[in-house]
């Protein structure tokens, strides 16, 4: 384990996390000084007052420089790089200031440095009252300015490659492997990450969305959304959560790619005798969740399930490449089997016997959403969120209208 991050540190892949979590060590260490202060004059440098004195310098010697580093070196170049308008303003406020603090802070920790190392040695048991508490003032001002501004502003600005080269850039500073970012570098700890949850707060404020940037049809709005997300090279674009509802009420969700969208729905592509199908066989009525979270932007779109006719699924079929067709021959999706050597079983009989040119087989197939109610949801500052939802009349026109967030 390293050093200088205890156990429950976070994983370089959550880099602000671990920022936010050297504060938290900070204010550990400041707080230390200030009880070896009252400490001292009753006990003198005894062993706790050694030991105290020993961990702040080593903490203050090495770890609190690599925290500045990460900031100097990465983190605000990085935001200077991506930041505009507002953010760029203020950034170009902050910057100096932050860089001015850790200077400051440095010649601020040369007054305790000598007497905290002659308290650990045991030599001296002075520790001027004055100097700890210019310090730890000004460390938590510092601390409570980065806090407030900059982590927010990393968290709402940096897409996912870029939070992976800022964890990377730290991790390697610490001597971590970098490729150990991508997954995650701390133990696995359900309960403290399960907590932790509830302290993941991003601000959204990239874009806005008004009654007058719409367009009058939600396909093209959607088409529009879509267009942008392609752009914004958001993750898997074309994932969507599609909801439905079994016989007995009881709803279940999960993730397919739609493979169309036109005026006259949304299309995927699937296995006929697969749950959702059974679902959409009992009640048609499905919803659909498209989330864009690099643009903060989802889209819910409400309406009525149709299967593809038999040419149009033909043709996405012979479209995907072989062995796709192959596995989609050989998977009784949903269906239960005893282990994943039965599965391969089964796809190395089919591959053997289908030659290169398999039909479709009856059970796979499209399905379409024909959508009747199509919301647009674009995150806003302080969660004061834009949601525009567009309902189709019974003419078949669409009237729309602001929902609150
Ligand atoms: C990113 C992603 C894309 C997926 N695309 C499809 C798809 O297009 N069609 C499909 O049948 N399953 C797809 N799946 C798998 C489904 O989520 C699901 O496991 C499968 O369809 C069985 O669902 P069911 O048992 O509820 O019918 C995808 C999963 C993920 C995570």
């Amino acid at each position: 384990m390293n050093d200088f991050l205890p156990d429950t540190a976070p994983g370089f892949d959550q880099p602000i996390a671990v920022l936010k979590h050297c504060h938290g060590r900070i204010r550990k260490q400041l707080s230390t000084l200030e009880r070896l202060l009252s400490h001292l004059p009753e006990h003198g440098a005894d062993e706790a007052a050694r030991q105290a004195a020993g961990a702040v310098l080593k903490y203050f010697e090495k770890a609190a420089h690599l925290h500045h580093d990460d900031e100097e070196q990465n983190l605000i170049p990085m935001l200077r790089a991506v930041a505009q308008g507002d953010d760029a303003a203020t950034l170009q406020a902050l910057a100096p200031v932050i860089l001015q603090d850790h200077k400051d802070m440095d010649t601020l920790w040369q007054d305790l440095h000598e007497q905290l190392t002659a308290i650990a040695e045991g030599s001296a048991s002075t520790l001027s009252a004055s100097a700890v508490q210019r310090f730890c003032q000004r460390y938590s001002a510092h601390m409570e300015r980065e806090e407030n501004t900059m982590a927010p502003m990393a968290l709402r600005l940096f897409s996912p490659a870029q939070m992976a080269q800022l964890g990377e850039a730290m991790a390697r500073r610490r001597g971590i492997d970098a490729g150990a970012v991508a997954g995650s570098s701390a133990a696995p700890n359900a309960p403290a990450i399960g907590e932790a949850v509830a302290d993941l707060r991003k601000d959204y404020g990239q874009a806005s969305l008004n009654e007058d940037d719409v367009l009058d049809d939600p396909m093209l709005q959607f088409t529009r959304w879509f267009e942008q997300a392609l752009k914004a090279q958001v993750n898997e674009p074309n994932a969507m959560n599609v909801a439905t509802v079994a016989a007995d009420g009881r709803p279940s969700s999960r993730i397919v790619l739609v493979k169309q969208f036109d005026e006259r729905g949304f299309t995927w592509y699937t296995n006929y005798d697969s749950r959702k199908a059974q679902e959409l066989r009992a009640n048609p009525y499905a919803a659909l969740l498209f989330f864009w979270s690099e643009l903060e932007r989802q889209v819910r779109i409400e309406g009525r399930v149709e299967t593809t006719s038999a040419e149009e699924s033909d043709k996405y079929f012979h479209s995907r490449p072989l062995k796709s067709r192959l596995s989609a021959i050989a998977s009784q999706q949903s269906a239960p089997i005893d282990n994943r050597a039965a599965l391969e079983r089964n796809y190395e009989a089919v591959a053997a016997s289908a030659g290169d040119a398999p039909a479709r087989p009856a059970n796979w197939g499209g399905f379409r959403l024909v959508p009747e109610r199509i919301e647009f949801w674009q995150g806003r500052r302080s969660r004061f969120h834009d949601r525009i939802v567009y309902e189709r009349q019974e003419d078949g026109s669409w009237a729309r209208q602001r929902l609150q967030p």
